[in-house]
């Protein structure tokens, strides 16, 4: 089996990355974790893929006059380590919109809601602030406008009644770390595809790709 190789960007802590790794360890996983990349050298994340035997790279953003040149940078540094894919793991940096059309159909980022409700930072304080009572995560593929993408796949958890935002960030990443290496999975046995707005997964009818996922 040849091993699809991933890129995983981060900008923080990096639980999802743990999850990609953990997952990639499996010797039936279709793809290997070649790189974890981060625009921040000082994220906690670095140190956790580095203890994992993982190649790290720091590119801070801050050193670079501006997007693009950034942007190029780290364009260079996943094509010199012959990446495939990419995964966006909490990377808190806009891309642009060059870096986005070259990596079309190849670069993916799990966003904590339910997409297209609660775009952008803060989701959970905002859907407590709104009262719904069905909140959770999203992979979709990335496009230039920001967290608008076509969605892959869902999960979705309960609000419970006496949520706060630190209970609800954590029933959510527990399905975020089940949800993100399912979805590497599909894209590294080629099962992915996007037709306009609308992924789809082969084998997966549409329907199941929303994963209602009890609490493990
Ligand atoms: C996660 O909530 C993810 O959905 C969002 O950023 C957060 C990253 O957390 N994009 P971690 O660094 O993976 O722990």
């Amino acid at each position: 089996m040849t091993r699809r190789r991933v890129a995983i960007l981060i900008s923080g802590r990096g639980s999802n990355m743990v999850s990609l790794i953990e997952a990639a360890r499996a010797p039936d996983f279709p793809a290997e974790i070649a790189l974890v990349l981060s625009n921040r050298p000082d994220a906690a994340g670095l140190e956790l893929a580095k203890a994992a035997g993982i190649a790290t790279l720091a590119i801070d953003h801050k050193a670079f006059p501006d997007r693009e040149s950034f942007d190029r940078a780290l364009d260079a540094a996943l094509t010199s380590h012959d990446i495939a894919f990419i995964c966006l793991a909490g990377f808190m940096r806009v891309l642009t919109d060059g870096f986005v059309e070259r990596w079309s159909g190849k670069m993916i980022n799990i966003h904590p809601s339910l997409l297209p409700l609660y775009r952008g930072t803060k989701t959970h304080r905002r859907a407590l602030a709104d009262g719904v009572l069905v909140h959770g995560c999203t992979v979709h593929f990335v496009v230039p406008e920001l967290d608008a993408g076509p969605i892959i796949a869902q999960a979705a958890v309960p609000v419970l009644p006496d949520d706060t935002a630190d209970t609800l960030t954590a029933r959510i990443l527990r399905q975020e770390h089940r949800l993100y290496p399912t979805v590497v999975r599909w894209f590294a046995e080629g099962r992915l595809s996007v037709a306009g707005s609308r992924a789809a997964v082969a084998g997966v009818p549409q329907g199941a790709t929303l994963l209602f996922s009890p609490d493990p």
